[in-house]
C-alpha cells in the first residue's frame, strides 16, 4: 500500500512510498484511511525524525477490519481516530479506544481536522470550567486548535476574545465576541487564557489573567521564551499557569469519548472546523504554508 514517508534529506520533507500493510494487535482495528489532517508540531517531527519514520496522527475513514477481541467499531463504520503515528497512509492499524463512530451528517474531512487540534481544544478549556459566563481570551485563534477552541467556548457559555494576526486571519473565526489583531489590544481581565504563542504573547497573557484565574500554556508557535517574575502576578494574585499535552492530560480510556464529544458537536452544527482540503500528494507544498501562518484553520488531505 501507499503511504507518507519521511524524507529528511530528500527533496521534500515526506513522500509516498511503498510499505507494508499493517499488522494490528487484537486490540486494534484497520481503518481505510480517507482523509487525514497536518498538524503544526508534526512539521517539527519531520526534521526531528530519521529517514523511512511514518508520520500521521489524524485519521477518518472505514472500518475494514475490527479488532480481534470485538471491542472496536464494525466493518463498514466511518470512523474517526488518533493514531501514535503512521495513520498517513491507505490503512492504518488502530487501538479501538482511539476512534469514535461519525454521525451520518459529519463528512469525513471535517472528522480529520479534529483529533489532536480538537482533543487539544476542548482539554485545554476543560481547565477553566465550568465557563458558562467566564471572559476567555484565545490566542492563535485563525489556527487550528485555536479556532476550534474558541466555537467550543461559545458553545459552553463564555465571552470569548479571539487574538488573529490580522483582521484577514480572523475571517474564518466563529462565535468569537470579539476579534483582535494582536494581543496587546486585550481589555481587561480573563478567567481563562488560552495560550501557545509564546515569548511576548505569554507575558501579555500574564497581564491580563484574573486573581485566581488560569494560563494554560500548550505551545510556543513564536519560538520566543519568556522572562516570568513573581513581581508580575502582583495585581494577579494566586493565578496559574497550566501546562498541557493532549497526550498525557486525560486518562487513555477518555479519547474514544471525548472525540465522540467532538463529532457530536459537529452533528449538531455548534462546531464547524474550517478546511483547507488538498489531494494527499500535495501534502509537502501545504507543509510551509501552515508554518507560514497561511493556513486557516486546518489543512486536510484527502487519500485518493
Ligand atoms: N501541547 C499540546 O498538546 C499541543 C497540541 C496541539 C498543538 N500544540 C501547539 O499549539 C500551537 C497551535 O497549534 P495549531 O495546530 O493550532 O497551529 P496552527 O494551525 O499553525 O496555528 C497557530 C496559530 O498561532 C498564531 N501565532 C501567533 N504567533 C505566532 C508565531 N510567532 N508563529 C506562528 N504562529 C503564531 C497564528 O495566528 P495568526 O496566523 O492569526 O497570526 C496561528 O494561527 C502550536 O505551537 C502547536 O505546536 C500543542
Amino acid at each position: 500500500m501507499l503511504a507518507v514517508v519521511n524524507t529528511p534529506n530528500g527533496p521534500a520533507p515526506v513522500a509516498l512510498r511503498e510499505v507494508p500493510e499493517p499488522q494490528p494487535a487484537a486490540n486494534e482495528a484497520v481503518v481505510e484511511v480517507r482523509a487525514f489532517s497536518l498538524n503544526r508540531g508534526e512539521l517539527r517531527l519531520f526534521q526531528a525524525r530519521p529517514e523511512g519514520w511514518r508520520p500521521g496522527q489524524d485519521i477518518s475513514g472505514v472500518v475494514v477490519q475490527p479488532a480481534a477481541n470485538c471491542t472496536s467499531p464494525k466493518a463498514g463504520d466511518r470512523v474517526v481516530a488518533l493514531t501514535d503515528n503512521a495513520g498517513w497512509a491507505e490503512r492504518a492499524a488502530v487501538p479501538a479506544h482511539r476512534m469514535a463512530v461519525l454521525p451520518d451528517n459529519v463528512r469525513l474531512e471535517e472528522a480529520a481536522a479534529l483529533p489532536v487540534a480538537g482533543l487539544t481544544a476542548l482539554r485545554t478549556l476543560r481547565h477553566g470550567a465550568p465557563l458558562l459566563g467566564k471572559r476567555v481570551l484565545i490566542t492563535g485563534a485563525a489556527g487550528g486548535v485555536g479556532h476550534l477552541a474558541t466555537q467550543i467556548a461559545a458553545r459552553s457559555g463564555a465571552h470569548v476574545t479571539a487574538v488573529v494576526g490580522n483582521a484577514e486571519r480572523g475571517r474564518h473565526v466563529l462565535g468569537a465576541d470579539e476579534i483582535i489583531d494582536g494581543i496587546d489590544k486585550a481589555q481587561g481581565l480573563f478567567a481563562l487564557i488560552l495560550e501557545a504563542a509564546g515569548g511576548a504573547s505569554l507575558a501579555a497573557a500574564i497581564a491580563h489573567v484574573e486573581a485566581k484565574g488560569t494560563i494554560v500554556i500548550f505551545g510556543n508557535s513564536s519560538g520566543e521564551p519568556t522572562p516570568l517574575n513573581f513581581r508580575d502576578f502582583a495585581e494577579h494574585p494566586n493565578a496559574r499557569i497550566q501546562s498541557f499535552s493532549y497526550f498525557t492530560s486525560e486518562a487513555e480510556e477518555r479519547f474514544a469519548p471525548d472525540l465522540a464529544l467532538l463529532v457530536s458537536l459537529v452533528a449538531e452544527g455548534s462546531l464547524k472546523p474550517h478546511l483547507v482540503e488538498r489531494s494527499w500528494r500535495g501534502l509537502a507544498e501545504i507543509g510551509p504554508q501552515l508554518r507560514d501562518r497561511r493556513i486557516a484553520g486546518k489543512a486536510v488531505f484527502h487519500v485518493d
